[in-house]
């Protein structure tokens, strides 16, 4: 910045009256005129939020619901929680500044006009729980969605799922019904929410091998792009390599790619595992899950990948183990089992329960907030599922069982194997006997642990690694005690950010249409 001489700053200022004069005394602009026309189309307003919303009032930006830039553009309509009925007007594009349009929770019923794909800027919409009819205009693919952070619930059932973006608080300043005494006030800042936008379309039917399961098919190219050429390596497993990628919102996924890269190595039975895989993995769906967000089937060149979500902190065996790893104290630690308790115990009751033959400390990874998220990034698991069976018993005492391991391991910050104390259940059982004192057998880096809870937790860990796999608990009992113990709800376990994966997502395969 140039020096400026007082005399040039009270020349911008005199300025700056004259225009915020010439603004007020205009008679009502366009935006404020569309305004009006969308007012117009409103046939109930119980709360009388549009009261203020006045042909007199030449400033729409004091309207309620209405909040615009210094220079008087309207930017936000957040109608939130009003219960407004009516159509939507089409004089919506003429708001063209507008980056967040909500509407959540109204009865606007009738088509979203068509224009809303012509507003360049927007970012936010959120129509959910609307009456809205028909599919959203599919111009607004070709328009605007590369830019719009819309989410189509129909793909993974998400309606009610709210996403936040750049950490900040859900929103609890709903606008609810206007306080009369405050209603020349601007309204809130509307919430950081992208929103579920429930009649999106969604593509079907355009691959020629349509895969169906709950959630997107992503093309190749949008991938490679997302992942750097995939020269971002980040892991290499056993039938796969995995790979970080960026979405163009700044959004990170992981890439998981099989490492056959040539359709004569890739068996049918390949296929149909992989197929199973993503159909199982689809209907998981929880927070503390590296939830699977998309797939890719291409033929050439040669293309089978599944898309996660990404976790940036590492894996929970890195901050147990490592010296360099962040350290977590008691709280945090009893967050993150209580996390894998919840995601377990909604995995057990899928039908049919996700089989996790690699859940350890190794394949849980931790989000920025350090919530814990259970990774299954496997193209397949053929021994474990000759080796199961069918037996959902089977399957669900061995994860309880495994759990069980992963809470020793979170408790004692002790190797489940090491060469100098073999395994760590057997190392463990003169503690969790009695033999031992239980508070000897907790990580002598943490802080003196309150002795109550660390024997309800003894006496959980016993149950779960009991010998015989029919007195195991379920993995709800568990989830249930574990609960009474830590008084951790399931909302506190889960990560407090949620990236907008889905959103991008979905943007990038109704492109591929
Ligand atoms: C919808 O709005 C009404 C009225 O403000 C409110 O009572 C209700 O809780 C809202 N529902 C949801 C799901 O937000
Ligand atoms: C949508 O319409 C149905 C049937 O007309 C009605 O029962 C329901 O309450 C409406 N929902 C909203 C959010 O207006
Ligand atoms: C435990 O660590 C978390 C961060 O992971 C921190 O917010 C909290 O204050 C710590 N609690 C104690 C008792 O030190
Ligand atoms: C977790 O399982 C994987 C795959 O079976 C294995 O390579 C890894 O060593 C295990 N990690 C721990 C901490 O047991």
């Amino acid at each position: 910045m140039g020096k400026r001489s007082p005399g040039g700053l009270s020349t911008l200022l005199w300025i700056f009256l004259v225009c915020q004069r010439w603004r007020l005394s205009d008679s009502l602009n366009g935006e404020g005129r569309a305004l009006l026309a969308l007012k117009g189309k409103v046939e109930v307003d119980p709360y009388g939020a549009l009261a203020n919303w006045d042909e007199e009032d030449d400033d729409p930006c004091a309207w309620c619901g209405v909040e615009c830039t210094d220079d008087g553009r309207v930017v936000v309509l957040n109608l939130k929680n009003l219960c407004l009925k009516g159509t939507l007007s089409p004089e919506v594009g003429k708001l063209i500044h507008l980056n967040t349009l909500i509407l959540h929770n109204n009865s606007f019923y009738g088509a979203v006009p068509v224009v809303i794909g012509e507003l360049q800027m927007l970012k936010v919409l959120d129509l959910e729980h609307n009456n809205f009819s028909g599919v959203l205009p599919s111009d607004l693919g070709d328009v605007a969605l590369d830019k719009l952070d819309v989410v189509s619930a129909t793909t993974r059932g998400l309606l009610g799922v709210e996403l936040k973006q750049n950490g900040d608080e859900h929103d609890n300043k709903n606008l609810g019904p206007p306080d009369p005494s405050a209603n020349s006030k601007s309204p809130p800042p509307p919430p950081p929410v992208v929103s579920v936008m429930p009649l999106m379309t969604v593509p079907n039917g355009q691959s020629q091998k349509p895969l169906v399961t709950g959630v997107p098919a992503l093309r190749r190219s949008e991938l490679e792009t997302a992942c750097e050429d995939f020269s971002n390596i980040i892991d290499s497993l056993s039938n796969c390599k995995l790979y970080k990628g960026t979405l163009s919102s700044g959004v990170e996924i992981a890439v998981t790619s099989a490492i056959v890269t040539s359709a004569k190595d890739w068996s049918v039975q390949d296929e149909a595992h992989f197929r199973k895989k993503i159909s199982e993995l689809s209907k998981v769906n929880h927070k503390n899950f590296m939830n699977l967000l998309g797939h890719c089937e291409e033929e050439v060149p040669f293309t089978r990948m599944m898309v996660f979500e990404y976790a940036p902190s590492g894996t929970l065996f890195e901050h147990l183990h490592i010296k360099e790893a962040e350290h977590l104290n008691w709280t945090a630690r009893l967050r993150i089992a209580m996390g894998l308790a919840y995601c377990l115990e909604h995995m057990m009751q899928l039908n049919p329960p996700p089989i996790l033959r690699n859940l350890n400390s190794s394949s849980i990874y931790l989000t920025e907030d350090n919530a814990a998220k259970i990774s299954d990034l496997e193209f397949w698991n053929v021994e474990t599922e000759a080796d199961w069976g069918s037996s959902e018993i089977t399957k669900e005492s061995s994860t309880v069982y495994k759990f069980g391991i992963i809470l020793l391991e979170i408790i004692s910050g002790r190797l489940p194997y090491s060469e100098d104390d073999g395994l760590l259940v057997l190392w463990a059982r003169s503690y969790l006997s009695g033999k031992r004192p239980i508070k000897d057998m907790v990580d002598a880096t943490l802080d003196p642990v309150p002795d109550e809870g660390l024997n309800a937790l003894v006496e959980v860990i016993q149950s779960c690694i009991n010998e015989d796999p029919n007195e195991r608990p379920t993995m709800k009992e568990v989830a249930d005690r574990m609960m009474l113990i830590t008084a951790i709800p399931p909302e506190e376990a889960s990560p407090k950010l949620s990236p907008l994966w889905w959103a991008e997502l979905q943007i990038i395969s109704s492109e591929a249409t």
